[in-house]
């Protein structure tokens, strides 16, 4: 059966399509992007090209698959994905749609902080998502990992290497949680085969680090 990752071009989904293709998984993975679906089918991947804000699309997606990992978000300064649109509704869609499809386990990527008072809008939108998933009916995983260890050391490292400094938030000196995505890829790859982590909100992080340590950790 086919497992499917929207947001399997991102920098978790990528890794986890490779690592469940390499167990021989059957894999499939929505996206927006034509040219990464074209380099993904050549890899024996099948693709669906469209956003999880279009029905049809979405249907199309789910129609025949076993599992579904939602790990896309509209975070981020471009486009018009936001998390309104694609960490909500978006996966409130995917979830309505693998419902309909009889798919057995959705496992979604949440965030280390979701609730519904959390200060950030990102964090309400994952909760409103989890909330969505919790009631579908369908057998569930829900991650919440903490922030991405590689995407802060690009953060720190691309400015590094162009200009010699970097830039970092306020003083630098609050300790963050940081995950590796090879662990959340990892954790994604566990919940798809034990049914003991159905039912479970996972809370997963790694290590407690300033911006100020990872910036010498680069620098070094
Ligand atoms: N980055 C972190 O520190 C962090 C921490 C905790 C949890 N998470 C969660 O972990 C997951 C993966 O994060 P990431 O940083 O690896 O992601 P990423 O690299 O930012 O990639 C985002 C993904 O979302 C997809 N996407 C965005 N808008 C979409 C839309 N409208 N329709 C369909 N797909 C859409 C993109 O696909 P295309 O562009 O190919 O369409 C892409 O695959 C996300 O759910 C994120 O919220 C991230």
């Amino acid at each position: 059966m086919t497992v499917l990752v929207a947001g399997g071009t991102g920098r978790l989904g990528r890794l986890l399509v490779r690592s469940l293709t390499a167990d021989g998984e059957r894999m499939r993975v929505l996206t927006r992007d034509p040219a990464a679906a074209d380099e993904l089918r050549a890899q024996g991947i099948e693709t669906v090209v469209g956003d999880l804000r279009d029905h049809e699309a979405v249907e199309r997606a789910v129609d025949g698959c076993s599992a579904v990992v939602a790990a896309a978000s509209g975070f981020g300064p471009m486009g018009s994905s936001s998390p309104q649109n694609v960490d909500r509704d978006g996966n409130r869609a995917l979830i309505e749609a693998a419902r309909q499809a009889g798919v057995a386990h959705i496992v979604l990527v949440s965030m280390h902080g979701a609730g519904p008072d959390a200060p950030l809008e990102l964090l309400r939108m994952k909760y409103e998502a989890e909330q969505a998933l919790v009631a579908s009916g369908v057998r569930w995983t829900i991650i919440r990992p903490t922030a991405f260890l590689e995407t802060y050391l690009d953060v720190v490292a691309q400015p590094m290497q162009k200009r010699g400094a970097t830039i970092v938030f306020g003083r630098g000196d609050v300790a963050v949680n940081f995950v590796s995505v090879v662990d959340v890829a990892a954790l994604i790859r566990a919940a798809l085969r034990d049914p003991g982590l159905s039912g479970r909100v996972i809370e997963w992080g790694g290590v407690d680090l300033t911006l100020n340590a990872l910036s010498g950790a680069v620098h070094a």
